[in-house]
């Protein structure tokens, strides 16, 4: 052992009791501390009827059935992509949890919703809850239980991080109102959601899949975990998320599916999570370690690698439950965590049955695919759950296009203008929409990033030149991404609007794409979309950029081209690329996105930190050395001018901003008021089960090879051991910590402190939608971003109108982590509020103390 290990362990070891914060244990290294044991759950009001009838349905249950819902019963061995092992006696199904974040994976007749980027830029808390709804609704019917969505991990901290476009933007604030919405809005319909991936998860390039040693490993302080990226996942927990998907990294050192500290401490303890924590796909570390820190389900219940059949649970939990490594007490929270989740969702009445096959799209096929055997079932009803969600769809994908620059009013477009399309993005993939799987390929609209966070097209994605050739009379198009003597001709046509289309693509790491390995290798548009630019607008005076892509891409050849009149970032739109683009250029809506992340001018602009890590060997170490200021909180730390900043988005009518009032609702006390005391949780017999619970059944005379089974040859012969308990590890529950008190957090994180009210008036042309955006500087005494988001509200207003609107403050928004309190604490001294349209345009100042002025001159740097 190294001295440095040396002083690893000691300090692990004194921090056990001591602290529970995650300690910096050298300068710009970092140790997860132990926390156990795992804090069982049943004790929030919300959930104890759930609770109880959990508790009901697992005392019947034997070691074997507990077993079976904790382990999954293999890859491929059911219809989705997850499958617990049922308990037909009792009446418990195989729970099937099916990806993603944007509509129902390998599956037909659903809705390929816009990616969550889109959904952040719309800025509209109604549209996130409506596009969440509409996708429960959509896995409810086709019968899944658990939909892996959303994810808010990554958060967007390094702008080539390959699954960013899967989340809501680059802010916690943004992130944690878009998850609490999704989550009430997917669960709503009757789907438990999965907030995804815990945590640090924020490139792709050794992530750490597939038993990959050589892992990054997020080395993230206490404070700018509870501030930055535990902040979406709070929101979660607090709307009642179902589970939470442990991710593949390590966190300061130790796995996530491992992680006592951030699973028992921070997510079961402090944040009262009452739901389940599933292991991402083959995420799961270890077998009895694990479960002690906290993990109650792994997927798909492989362990080492795919399809080996081989589980770290499965057979050899039950031997671990038997031999005492693993305590009944804590099997037994796991299971009824797990199944209070199917109660607390209302899924033990008339839940539709699984009618789709992720593996194939015949109708039958064998029962058991990873296995490739057993009688020939149907397994495809080709069940049509769309209902009306493609207006939902097409509203996100509307409402989220962000427009960047419109001089001269170039856009809209008039039904009459010449208009001359280029680039490939504007058309289709010539071999269809799903023909890359899991969407690996750039070809044709960049509709979404690639990986396990995609759904198909049905029955294709719409084209933007579809759309645009039924708007207008005379259209034109060469989409090919070359310069070549046709475009040039056609750009230099008389009075052309010549339309360019570009992308930039990034997705999960398991593909790689045009050289790009999860992650993007720079933020350039693909396919020489600069130099298409620049070719058109060399030959065509009224030239306007559309860019669908996964985060910001470098603009600088060509923004300030003076015949690049208009830009429009339209994110990625899903499926509905094709009318919500239609409605915004021609002019039926005023465009009302806002950027969800900051536009730089230079990759390196974000800060050397979050740059990616390309090579390495065992521990990566990733250090989080920019802490608090991710995205515009570097620009504004550092000074740097980015082209287009988080929040901004230009609109076809204007806006003024006047009343500004700010009120004082409660004092509040440096620290929040002691949380209410927990309900009881439930309690079972502690005593080790039968062997025999776990003895291979008589009527199971074909054992499916690789099909996970939790019985053992010979149970009886297991004996009760000796297990080496990690370090740390102790069956005394910790005392309830003065952050925690309630699903999220201490309830009264969510007291009103502040009301900041205005009024807006559309003082242009058209109905439009404005997005008030609210950043708050905290008082000089304490150490903090130069602002931060922490409020915002999507109105649309008609021409003329005015509408108050008032945004809230809360203790938790006006409050620091405090690593030796442990808890939030609002920091003494005024604090500023500024009200604008970006995080760089500000048209209102208040101050705690000073209260409102309108700002002179609108200030924009
Ligand atoms: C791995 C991905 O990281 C996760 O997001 C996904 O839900 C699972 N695979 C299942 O496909």
């Amino acid at each position: 052992m190294k001295p440095s290990q040396l002083l690893f362990v000691a300090l692990a070891a004194l921090t056990v009791d001591a602290s529970p914060m995650i300690q910096e244990r050298q300068a710009g290294a970092f140790d997860s501390p132990p926390y156990f044991p795992s804090p069982k759950g049943g004790w929030v009001a919300d959930w104890s009827s759930a609770y109880s009838k959990a508790h009901a349905l697992v005392s019947q249950m034997t070691l074997a059935e507990k077993v079976n819902i904790t382990t999954t019963v293999g890859w491929s061995m059911g219809k989705c992509v997850g499958n617990t092992g049922p308990v037909d006696r009792l009446g418990f199904p195989s729970i099937c949890a099916q990806d993603g974040p944007l509509g129902i994976r390998f599956a037909d007749l659903i809705t390929a919703f816009p990616a969550g980027i889109t959904t952040g830029a719309t800025w509209d808390e109604d549209l996130i809850y409506a596009r969440a709804r509409a996708m429960g609704e959509e896995a409810k019917a086709k019968g899944v239980h658990v939909l892996l969505g959303p994810a808010v991990g990554p958060l967007g901290r390094a702008p080539q991080g390959g699954r960013n476009w899967e989340g809501f933007g680059s802010d916690p604030y943004l992130q944690g109102v878009a998850a609490h919405h999704a989550v009430k809005g997917i669960q709503d319909a009757g789907t438990q959601a999965t907030i995804k991936h815990y945590i640090g998860n924020e490139q792709e390039h050794f992530r750490g899949d597939g038993w990959n040693h050589n892992t990054v490993s997020a080395n993230i302080d206490d404070r700018t975990l509870h501030e930055v990226y535990l902040w979406p996942f709070s929101e979660a927990v607090r709307a009642g998320v179902a589970a939470v998907m442990c991710s593949y990294n390590t966190i300061n050192g130790t796995y996530g599916c491992s992680n006592s500290k951030l699973l028992n401490g921070v997510l079961k303890d402090e944040l009262g999570f009452q739901g389940y924590v599933m292991a991402d796909w083959l995420a799961q570390r270890s077998g009895v370690e694990d479960m002690l820190s906290g993990l109650d389900q792994t997927q798909p219940g492989d362990g080492e690698s795919w399809a080996n059949g081989k589980s770290l649970w499965g057979d050899q939990l039950s031997r671990a439950v038997l031999n005492s490594s693993v305590p009944v007490d804590r099997l037994n929270d796991a299971v009824t965590r797990i199944v209070a989740a199917w109660y607390q969702l209302g899924q033990d009445k008339n839940y539709p049955p699984v009618s789709f096959s992720s593996w194939t799209t015949n109708d039958t096929d064998v029962l058991y695919k990873g296995a490739n055997m057993g009688p020939i079932v149907k397994v495809n009803d080709h069940v049509d759950v769309r209902a009306n969600h493609a207006e939902v769809a097409r509203a996100v994908a509307r409402d989220g296009i962000t427009l960047l620059k419109n001089n001269g009013n170039i856009l809209p477009l008039s039904q009459k203008d010449k208009i001359r399309v280029f680039g490939s993005d504007a058309g289709g993939n010539p071999n269809g929409g799903n023909s890359c799987p899991d969407r690996g390929c750039n070809s044709g609209v960049l509709g979404m990033g690639w990986g396990s966070g995609t759904a198909d097209y049905y029955p294709d994605i719409e084209t933007p030149i579809a759309a645009i050739s039924q708007r207008a009379r005379d259209v034109e198009s060469i989409l090919k991404d070359q310069v070549t003597a046709d475009v040039t001709t056609m750009a230099g046509a008389k009075d052309a609007r010549c339309l360019v289309f570009i992308s930039s693509d990034a997705g999960e790491a398991y593909i790689t794409v045009e050289g790009n390995q999860g992650d993007r290798n720079d933020i350039h548009a693909w396919h020489g979309g600069d130099d298409l630019v620049l070719g058109v607008a060399n030959a065509c005076k009224n030239t306007i950029v559309v860019m669908h892509t996964v985060g910001p891409i470098i603009v600088e050849k060509w923004v300030d081209h003076p015949n690049v009149k208009a830009i429009v970032n339209a994110h990625l739109p899903g499926r509905e690329a094709g009318q919500s683009l239609a409605q915004v250029l021609f002019g039926d809506v005023s465009p009302s996105g806002h950027l969800p992340y900051t536009m730089g001018k230079r990759l390196e602009d974000w800060g050397a930190a979050v740059q990616l890590i390309t090579t390495g060997t065992g521990r990566i170490d990733q250090e989080y050395k920019e802490k608090l200021n991710v995205d515009y909180k570097w620009f504004d730390a550092n000074n740097i001018t980015p082209r287009y900043e988080f929040g901004f988005g230009l609109s076809y009518t204007s806006f003024k901003y006047s009343r500004p009032s700010i009120r004082q609702l409660q004092r509040p006390s440096r620290l929040p008021p002691t949380p209410p005391k927990r309900g009881s949780t439930p309690t079972y017999p502690t005593n080790i089960p039968a062997a025999s619970e776990v003895a291979w059944p008589k009527d199971i005379t074909t054992r499916i090879p690789k099909y996970i089974y939790p019985y053992l040859e010979n149970p009886e012969d297991v004996k009760v051991g000796k297990y080496p308990y990690p370090a740390g590890y102790s069956t005394t529950p910790k005392p309830a910590p003065a952050a925690g008190g309630a699903q999220g957090g201490n309830p009264a994180l969510w007291d009103v402190i502040y009301e900041v009210s205005f009024n807006v008036k559309n003082t242009g042309k058209m109905t439009g939608k404005a997005v008030p955006q609210l950043y708050l500087e905290f008082p000089k005494s304490v150490e903090a971003p130069v602002r931060q988001l922490r409020g915002f509200k999507k109105i649309q207003l008609k021409r003329g109108e005015e509408q108050k609107v008032t945004l809230q403050l809360t203790r938790k928004d006006i409050s620091t982590w405090d690593v030796t309190l442990q808890n939030w604490v609002v920091p003494q001294g005024d604090f500023v509020v500024r009200i604008g349209e970006s995080s760089r345009k500000f048209v209102i100042t208040c101050s705690t103390r000073g209260g409102c002025d309108e700002e002179r001159g609108q200030h924009r740097d």
